[in-house]
Parts: C-alpha cells; structure tokens; sequence
C-alpha cells in the first residue's frame, strides 16, 4: 500500500524500458504512480514494460524519444501530458557510456556521452518544471554514478557527465526548494544490466575485489531508493547524493 494516493503523480522515467529504469518504473507503478516509459529504440521492450504495470493494476505508456534532442523532449512531454497528465515525478535516468582512455577518446564520444547523460536532464528537467512549480510538488531524480563522484579509468566523459548531473541537481534544488520540489542523485556502483554485461571479465572481477559486500547490486536495489525519493516520506531531503553501490566508495 502506497502512504498516500499517488494516482494523480504522473511520473516519467527516462530510459525506462531496461534495466535501472525498467525497475523505477515498476517501483513507481507499485507506488501507484501512473508511470511513462521513456525510451529510444526498442519499443518492445517498454511496451513489454508498460503491460507489466497494466497487469500489476497500474497505468503506463510507452513514448519514444530521444532525450538528448530537444524537439523530441518538447514532444515527448505532449505526450505524457496528454496520455497520463503532468509529470510531477521525473527520474532522469537515461544513459550510455563510450569508455577509452582519455588519450584515445573521440571527441564525438565525449560530447555523445555528455548529450545523452547530462543535456538529456537539462532538456527533460526544465520541461518538467514548468507543471511542478504551478503544482507546488515535484519530485526529480538524477541518476548518476560512483564514476561521477570518485573517477574512474577509462570514464572521463562519463564520469564528466555525472559528475555534471550532481552539480546540476544541486543547483536545480536550490533554485525551486522553496516551491516545494526536491531534486536528488543517486549514484549506483556496478549494477548488473546491459550496460555492465557488456565489460570485459578482468573488468567485472576487478569491480568486484572492490565492492565491500562481495556482489554485483539489482536494479531493483537501485529503483527501491528511487521510490522512496519520491515518495511523501522523503519530503524534507533534496540536494542530496546518495550511494546505492555496495561499499564500492566507502
Ligand atoms: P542500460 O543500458 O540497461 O539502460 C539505459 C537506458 O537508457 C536504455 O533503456 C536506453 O535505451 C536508454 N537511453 C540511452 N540513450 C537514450 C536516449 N538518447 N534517449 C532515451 N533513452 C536513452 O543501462 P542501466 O545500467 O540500466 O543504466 C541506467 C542508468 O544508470 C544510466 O544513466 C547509467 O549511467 C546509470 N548507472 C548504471 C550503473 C550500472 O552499473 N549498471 C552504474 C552507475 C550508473
């Protein structure tokens, strides 16, 4: 049971059709939020996601966009408003590395990187305030990464973009504070998905020998903090980044 009716909270959930997103939209729907499931190719997958929650008794949407272009976060806030309502809950999660050392990096893979993971939450977040501030709530959701907060070999633009995202949040809570939104980052350690399936062995072991509680995290250990940050319950919490990572940092 959610402690409040969260029915008329529509949330968002950028990237949502795998993964660290997949598992915040079915936290949300839980909650009773009625959740839009952001996502850039692969609409089976959301759509898969969208029936998940329509079989918990929920409600969701599927909407394709990418985040990182602007036209397509004007219209894919259209579509949320008109298929759910208002976004008053937005969890910029979507997200891409491009890993090499720094020496080796393209420039086009650093300002990827930088678009999708820190100018996706600049668009969506500023598209988003406009509703929250008239509602007087709001509840907005970075997430970034250990890499954005401690560095890590082979992440400069990566660790760039969350390192941004934190700063970003920060300020966004500063700003909008008094009106009742709070803006928070989370910052996850290695959590199994895509994106970490797809490092080499040396590499996982190696992450692995550094996390204090000796295992990879779930996504679902990530979502559950989400939840809870949009929730009534976390009303008196914003600018804050908080470690889902197992000890990784500590
Ligand atoms: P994933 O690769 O499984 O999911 C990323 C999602 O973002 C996908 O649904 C993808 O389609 C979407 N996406 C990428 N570019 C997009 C764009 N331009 N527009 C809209 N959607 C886009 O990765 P995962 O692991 O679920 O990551 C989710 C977030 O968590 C990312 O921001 C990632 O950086 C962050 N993170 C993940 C960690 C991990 O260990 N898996 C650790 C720390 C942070």
């Amino acid at each position: 049971m959610s402690e409040v009716d969260n029915s008329s909270r529509v949330a968002l959930v950028t990237g949502g059709s795998r993964g660290i997103g997949r598992a915040i939209c079915l936290e949300l729907a839980r909650r009773g939020h009625p959740v839009a499931v952001n996502y850039a190719t692969r609409p089976d997958a959301a759509e898969e996601v969208v029936a998940e929650i329509e079989s918990l008794g929920g409600k969701a949407m599927a909407v394709r966009a990418d985040v990182a272009d602007e036209d397509q976060v004007t219209d894919l806030f259209d579509a949320v408003s008109e298929g759910l309502g208002q976004v008053a809950v937005l969890v910029n999660n979507a997200g891409i590395n491009r890993d090499n050392l720094l020496l080796r990096m393209s420039t086009e893979d650093f300002d990827t990187v930088i678009a999708t993971n820190l100018r996706s939450a600049y668009l969506c977040t500023k598209a988003a305030l406009r509703s929250m501030l008239r509602a007087k709530w709001g509840r907005i959701i970075c997430v970034a990464s250990v890499a954005g907060v401690a560095g890590n070999p082979g992440q400069a633009n990566y660790a760039a973009s969350k390192a941004g995202l934190i700063g970003f949040a920060k300020t966004v809570a500063k700003e909008v504070g008094s009106r009742g939104i709070t803006v928070n980052t989370i910052a996850p350690g290695f959590i199994e998905t895509d994106m970490t399936e797809a490092l080499s062995d040396d590499v996982k072991a190696a992450s692995l020998a550094a996390v204090s509680l000796g295992r990879f995290g779930r996504p679902e250990e990530v979502a559950a903090l989400a939840g809870f940050l949009a929730s009534e319950a976390a009303s008196y919490i914003t600018g804050q980044v908080v470690m889902v990572d197992g000890g990784l940092a500590i």
